[in-house]
Parts: C-alpha cells; sequence; structure tokens
C-alpha cells in the first residue's frame, strides 16, 4: 500500500506527505539504535506528533518550573521505510516541524542531521544515502533534552508533525518563495513572488518558471512565466511581479486568502509544483498613529501563548491549535505572542485563517543564561541559522506582522548587548525587509542605556505601563509596544472570602477576584488605562492566553537544594492564564472581553453558593462593556452603576503593584469593573446591562442545590474519521434545575466505545497530579473535560458514557466520518 502510494506520489514530480505513521519509540539511551539492522520489535509502536513527558507520572523528582513532569532523558525513534526506484535522481527529504531537543539523525546508520533548538523546524536530506526499489531504509532518531533547560513545561520527543518531500531535481527550494505585496490600493495589488529554484541533478536544464496566483475562491487572477537556465548544482533566486486587480485583502476581520502556485515545466511535464498560502495586505507601525493594517488603525489586543495544548501536552494537533485560537478570538483577541519561540506551523496556519496577527518570536534567552542548560549553550553556534530558517518559513504568512529576537534577554543589562541585538536585527531584514523587528524588555532602563533598544525597530516593554508615556516624550520617534502585560493569577472558580491577603494560599488555588498577581505584575485594568491614553503605543500581549504547564507562580518558585524541584507541590502549572488549562473561561475571560469586543455583555462574579454566610457582606464583581448594569438580589435592584466613572487605581510604575500585598477589594474598583457588597442571601443574583438606557444582556448566578447530574456537551459533534480530530466535552456537575455545582468535585468515570478513543482527560487545576491520559477525572469546581480522538477511516460514532457515584449518569455519540 505504502509502495503503491509512493510511486503514484513521485511520478507526480513533487509531493510532501505525512510521515508520522510507523514510527518505533524508546525510553533510554541503547547503543546501536542508530544501525538499520537492529532489532526494535520491541519498542512501542507511536504515531506522530508524540509527547512522552506528558505521559507523566507526575513527580517530585521533576522540575516544578517545567511541570514536575519528566521532560528530560535520552530517547529513540526510528522508522522502516521504502523509496521506489522511481525516486532516483530526485530530492527526497525529510522535515521535522519540531524534535525536543537536541535531535540527531541517522539514516541507514549513517548520521545526516542534528538540531539542538526543539523549536526550530528543520529538515535532513535523505537522498546521498536512500535504498530504493525494496530494500529498506531506516530513519533512527536520538533525541536528549536536558533537565533544567527550560522555564516552562517544554515537552519531550519529535512532539511536531514531520513530512516527507521528494521533489524532481530541478525543484523549488524548501522555504525558497518569499511573497510580498509592495503595493496595494482599491484597484490592483502588486504582488512580488521570489522564488528559490535548485537542481540537484547531474545536468544543466533549460526549463521554465512559472506562476499562479489564484484567489480566495480559488479562481485563477494572475499568472506569470519566465524561462530559466539552471547548471548542475546551481541555486538562483527569481524575481517576478505579478498584477491582482480589485484585490481582496486579508485582514483581521475578513481574514482571505490568496494561493501562489510555483510550477516548473519542460515543455508540457510539471517538474515541480509548490504551494505558497498568502495575503494580500499592508502594514505600517508609526510613532504617532500606531499599528495600521491596511490602513486602518488597529491596537494589538494580544495575548502570549506557550506552545502546549493543555492535557495532550505539546503534541501538536490541528483541532486543539485552532480551538485555543478560537477561544481567543471570541474574546476580542485580535493577535498573538508566540512567546517565547518559533510556534508550530500549524498555529500560524490557523491565526491566518482566523484573522489574528502574530509577534512571532524567535528566542528566550542568547549567551547570558537562564536556567542551567538552556538554548545559552547553543546560540553561539546556531542562532543564525535557526533565526534565518523561523523567517524563512513563516515570512509568507499575512498574519505575521513583526519578528521577536527575544524575550528578556538578560544582555539588557550587558554593556555590549547591543552588538547581538544588531546582528539579530540585521539578519531578520535581510531575510524579510518587509516586517519590523522587536524584543521584550523587562529592564528598558538597561536597554535603553546600553544602547539595545536602538538596535530594533520596536520598543517592546514587559510590564512598564508607567514608562509608555516617559519614553514617548524622551524618544519621539520610538514605536512602542507592551509585549507582557499584567501577569494576573487565578484559579478558576475560586474565591476565596475574605480575600487572601498575601499571594499564596495554603489551598495551593488562587482567587478569580482578578486582583492577585507576583511583584512585577498590575492587574488588567491599569493596562487599559494606558492604552486607551496613548493610542499610538501599538497595543498589549497579555500574560497569558492559557493556561500552561509549568511556571506555578506564585506557588513553586523556591530553589530546594536538588534546584527548583516542588515546593508547593502538588501544584505544577501556572495560573496566569485568562483561561484554564482545559480552556474554560476564568472570569478574567470577561474582563478582556468588555474591554476588547462590542457585542454586548456582561458576566458577574463570584458563583452564589455561600451557606454559612448569610448577611454577610460578598464583594460582587461585574465586568461589561454596555453603559451601565444593575444588580438584583431576588428580584431586589440593588442600584446601577456606570462603567467609567471610578478612576482606575494606581500606582502605577514603582513595579510592585501587589507586591504580594492584599488590599481591600473596594479599591479594586476601576473604570473597567463595577462592584457591589452584597449582604448574602441564597437564590438568584442577576446583572442587567444597559446601552443608551435600554436593557441589552444580563446573567445569572443561581444558588445552586446538590450535585444531581452530569450534562456532556461536545463542541463538535461531528468530527473528521482521520484519526487526528478530536471533540472536546465538558462535564457539568449540575443540580436537578441544571445548574453548575460551582464547589463540585465529583469524581467522574468515562466508558468510551465505537471509533474513537479517549485523547486526554482535564479539569483546569493547577495543583493536581491525576493523569491527564486516564478514563477518569475529578471535578474542579463543577467542570471537567474529556477529550476525545476519533480513529483512522472508521465512520460511525464514538459512544461516551460519564458516571459518578450518587449522580445521574449521561451518555452522548459524537459521529465520525
Ligand atoms: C515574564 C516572562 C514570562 C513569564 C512571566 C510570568 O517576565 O517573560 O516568560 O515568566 O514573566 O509573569
Amino acid at each position: 500500500m505504502f509502495l503503491l502510494l509512493m510511486s503514484s506520489l513521485v511520478a507526480d514530480a513533487a509531493e510532501r506527505t505525512s510521515f508520522n505513521d510507523d514510527w518505533r519509540f524508546h525510553k533510554g539511551d541503547i547503543a546501536g539504535a542508530k544501525e538499520s539492522d537492529f532489532g526494535d520489535s520491541g519498542w512501542r509502536e507511536v504515531r506522530l506528533p508524540h509527547d512522552w513527558a506528558i505521559e507523566g507520572p507526575f513527580s517530585t523528582d521533576y522540575d516544578a518550573r517545567t511541570g514536575g513532569l519528566p521532560v528530560h532523558g535520552v530517547a529513540w525513534y526510528r522508522k522502516q521505510f521504502s523509496i521506489p526506484e522511481s525516486a532516483r535522481g530526485k530530492s527526497v527529504m525529510v522535515e521535522f516541524d519540531g524534535a525536543m531537543a537536541n535531535a540527531r539523525v541517522w539514516l541507514n546508520g549513517k548520521e545526516i542531521g542534528e538540531r539542538p533548538y526543539g523549536y526550530i523546524s528543520f529538515t535532513v536530506d535523505l537522498s546521498a544515502g536512500l535504498n530504493y526499489g525494496e530494500e529498506k531504509n531506516v530513519l533512527a532518531v536520538r533525541l536528549a533534552p536536558e533537565d533544567f533547560s527550560s522555564r516552562w513545561y517544554p515537552g519531550a520527543g519529535i512532539y511536531r508533525n514531520v513530512w516527507l518531500e521528494v521533489r524532481g531535481a530541478v525543484h523549488v527550494t524548501h522555504w525558497g518563495t518569499y511573497i510580498t505585496t509592495p503595493r496595494v490600493n482599491e484597484e490592483r495589488a502588486a504582488v512580488r513572488v521570489r522564488t528559490e529554484v535548485e537542481n540537484t541533478g547531474e545536468e544543466g536544464r533549460e526549463v521554465v518558471l512559472e506562476t499562479v496566483i489564484s484567489d480566495p475562491a480559488g479562481r485563477q487572477v494572475a499568472s506569470t512565466a519566465i524561462p530559466l537556465s539552471i547548471s548542475s548544482q546551481e541555486r538562483k533566486w527569481v524575481d517576478q511581479t505579478l498584477i491582482v486587480e480589485n484585490p481582496t485583502r486579508w485582514d483581521i476581520d475578513d481574514p482571505q486568502l490568496y494561493t501562489a502556485v510555483s510550477r516548473i515545466r519542460k515543455e508540457a511535464r510539471t517538474l515541480d509544483s509548490y504551494k505558497t498560502p498568502f495575503g494580500i495586505r499592508t502594514i505600517e507601525f508609526d510613532a504617532k498613529r500606531g499599528f495600521l493594517l491596511n490602513g486602518r488603525h488597529r491596537k494589538l489586543n494580544g495575548v502570549c501563548l506557550h506552545h502546549d495544548l493543555g492535557p495532550l501536552g505539546a503534541a501538536v494537533n490541528r483541532r486543539a491549535t485552532e480551538r485555543q485560537l478560537e477561544i481567543m478570538k471570541a474574546m476580542g483577541c485580535n493577535a498573538i505572542r508566540t512567546s517565547h519561540n518559533p510556534p508550530s506551523p500549524e498555529q500560524l496556519e490557523f491565526c491566518d485563517k482566523l484573522g489574528l496577527v502574530v509577534l512571532d518570536e524567535a528566542f528566550d534567552v542568547w549567551l547570558i543564561p537562564k536556567v542551567e542548560n538552556g538554548y545559552n549553550k547553543y546560540f553561539e553556534e546556531w542562532h543564525e541559522r535557526d533565526l534565518r530558517d523561523m523567517i524563512r518559513r513563516d515570512r509568507n504568512h499575512p498574519s505575521v506582522i513583526m519578528w521577536s529576537i527575544g524575550n528578556e534577554i538578560l544582555e539588557q543589562g550587558a554593556e555590549d548587548g547591543w552588538e547581538i541585538a544588531e546582528r539579530l536585527t540585521a539578519i531578520c531584514h535581510e531575510e524579510d525587509p518587509a516586517r519590523p523587528v522587536t524584543a521584550g524588555f523587562n529592564n528598558p532602563g538597561g536597554a535603553i542605556s546600553n544602547g539595545l533598544a536602538d538596535k530594533i525597530d520596536i520598543v517592546g516593554y514587559n510590564y512598564w505601563p508607567s514608562r509608555y508615556e516617559q519614553n514617548l516624550r524622551e524618544h519621539p520617534g520610538w514605536i512602542i509596544l507592551g509585549s507582557e502585560t499584567s501577569s494576573t493569577v487565578s484559579s478558576r472558580g475560586v474565591y476565596h472570602l475574605p480575600i487572601e491577603k498575601y499571594a499564596k494560599h495554603p489551598s495551593l488555588q488562587v482567587t478569580s477576584y482578578d486582583i492577585i498577581g507576583p511583584s512585577w505584575s498590575y492587574p488588567p485594568d491599569v493596562e487599559f488605562h494606558v492604552q486607551d491614553e496613548l493610542p499610538q503605543v501599538l497595543g498589549e500581549f497579555v500574560w497569558t492566553g492559557f493556561d500552561y504547564l509549568g511556571e506555578p507562580t506564585p506557588y513553586g518558585r523556591q530553589r530546594d537544594p536538588k534546584g527548583y524541584r516542588n515546593l508547593d507541590w502538588p501544584s505544577r502549572s501556572s495560573y496566569f492564564g485568562i483561561v484554564d488549562l482545559c480552556g474554560f473561561p476564568k472570569d478574567r475571560y470577561y474582563l478582556y472581553q468588555s474591554a476588547w469586543s462590542d457585542e454586548p455583555m456582561v458576566h458577574i462574579l463570584p458563583h452564589w453558593n455561600w451557606e454559612g454566610k448569610e448577611g454577610q457582606e460578598i464583594p460582587v464583581f461585574c465586568y461589561t462593556n454596555c453603559d451601565e448594569a444593575e444588580l438584583f438580589l431576588n428580584g431586589e435592584s440593588l442600584g446601577r452603576k456606570r462603567r467609567g466613572a471610578e478612576p482606575v487605581p494606581l500606582p502605577l510604575g514603582d513595579g510592585d503593584f501587589f507586591g504580594g500585598e492584599f488590599r481591600d477589594g473596594s479599591q479594586f474598583q476601576s473604570k473597567y469593573r463595577l462592584m457591589w457588597k452584597v449582604p448574602y442571601a441564597a437564590g438568584t443574583l442577576k446583572a442587567v446591562a444597559y446601552k443608551d438606557g435600554k436593557p441589552v444582556c444580563e446573567k445569572s448566578q443561581n444558588t445552586a442545590g446538590p450535585p444531581a447530574r452530569i450534562t456532556l456537551s461536545p463542541d463538535r459533534d461531528h468530527i473528521f474519521a482521520d484519526g487526528e480530530d478530536l471533540s472536546f466535552v465538558t462535564v457539568r456537575v449540575e443540580d436537578d434545575n441544571g445548574n453548575l455545582c460551582p464547589e463540585a468535585e465529583n469524581l467522574v468515570r468515562f466508558t468510551v466505545t465505537g471509533y474513537g478513543e479517549i485523547a486526554a482527560v482535564g479539569n483546569g487545576n493547577a495543583a493536581t497530579v491525576e493523569p491527564f491520559q486516564a478514563d477518569y477525572r475529578k471535578a474542579f469546581n463543577g467542570l471537567c473535560m474529556l477529550i476525545v480522538r476519533s480513529k483512522e477511516d472508521q465512520n460511525g460514532g464514538i459512544h461516551i458514557r460519564a458516571e459518578s457515584e450518587g449522580l445521574r449518569v449521561a451518555e452522548i455519540t459524537v459521529i465520525t466520518e
């Protein structure tokens, strides 16, 4: 079957096919595993992408900053495959979208490549050492991620997709197109397509390079062709400009994509063809006007995202990636920062499709280390290659609007820090003159005084809204950005009363009143205020959109004699997310929505189950984007409040807004949130929001009765039967009337039968060591999640049954087709 597929593939001149199937995996180092005749039949079969660390178990033996999971050690992957005779003389490559980390690759016992950086995509050329026809080939990959190599959960394994590329001897090189739209107006767009063509054959060739552009509907709208004479072993760039009439712009609200197909032809024969999706759009960055997309001012309402996919770990999954971005977009988010490393290609693909602009970041460290075994060890030798490769891979995405050469790099404080910045910026400009370069400074004073800030195009401030105005005054030409903001922490559904007076509550959870953060941080409201006052600041990237594995600040930060290990165990993942690890919104989601979206909304917190506190005052916050809100308790009005009436609680700028000290909740009334103090009585708390005096939306919190039943709600009830697609099933513990039981922690057991399987479970609790790969999960504040995956080519239903002692059972079917 595979041979058949391969031969049809090679006959078509150029193909890129998945190389994810039929790998064998062994955890631990093993002598001889690189040899083709090594016996791997006892190894585990795996399908890539694969993250061995997410399989667990959690343990206090592992660094809490990297999630308390086994992210380090040596492991091997091997794959047997054959390549048809017809591929002889062609260029055959394998592309790894990312392998964590320190990858070395052998083909039939001979080493053909290595790559230390786990986040970078790289290729290995197989052409020289292949067996063709019936004879087998073996690709062996050894990974060796090190302990203390990351400040967050990196994952471990071949955790991104792998591709086999077979191309004619004369072909477009890997990432060998570069498309820009230098002139765009209503009537026409000039599309400049640069194409790198290579001849790996024995003889020189006379060919034609034809470039065809199709519009978003797939209609061919422009084409051009140029004859080309290319010698054996030659590479050359070809420059073509095509005119597209009446272009449809790529925009945040309407992300329209064009496609360019580059074909290398010899008379009627196509020797190679290469597809590049792209967008027609203009970007401008201006010290006075801020960011303009297609000539229109847009504030960047952005979030930082780490690369993991929560309970699924770092293993890339298309649907999980798309879902993360959909959840962010529905909040009013329009920008993503790929903190602090090159993203998966899928993440950019979905940003293109959904209309999210991207700050594409290369490094978290240069030469001065942040952890013992960080990328700093490889920086000198690899940074240029890694940076160039990231830009070549990503520069055709319309979503990408700027490059970041570093996050909080410690060279900010070094006298010669500017030198590396200058070098990296020059590389970015060389590879892509069409986008500016930025970096995130947590020590802007240092970066300004040592000249580093002068070497980049956009100055990014991490946690310094207090300096925006001063810097605009002192450096009137500078374009500035809140490259990392807020860092508020909270646990979904947790409300401690009275609100804790310290950042570290003994429950290992943080209140969701959205007022707690580490010493360098500040609540979202502060950034909203400053951004509103200063339209020329490009916008902000909140730390973070999603909770991520590792970095469980404010817990688990102390160093014990073994390293950064597990004080405050089992706290093991972040509290920074606007949504939790499962993607369930925390209250903060609605605070951002109230600032970033126009669709009328209102939200109230906390839940309304406070038995034993009858008559005591409960602080109630209301987040709305409407003019006013009115609060009702059991039908009785507690008065209307106007949004914007309160001043924002400053002080700003001493870098110590919270300082671990809680200030009385009333001080957190702000321009952006309304507050009531409500004497508790069970029943219904309701907020009604008004626009122009008219009620436009409302939200209630009912006092829930005891847990009575489970409900299951899939995010999609029809999924593809491709062995990869997922349905995310929300599991709710409800009372008899359908109210969420806000403190329920019932243990739910799942039975999944039919044409699917359990991919993972989770509940958003940052302080639990229950496994992610299991058929059970405790609810956390009433909710947990079951993620099911389809089986390949099996149409039918995935039957899901959820049961829990004392609760009514729930059953649903997700269709696979
Ligand atoms: C920043 C850093 C992030 C994360 C964050 C937590 O200083 O850039 O990676 O550690 O702090 O607040």
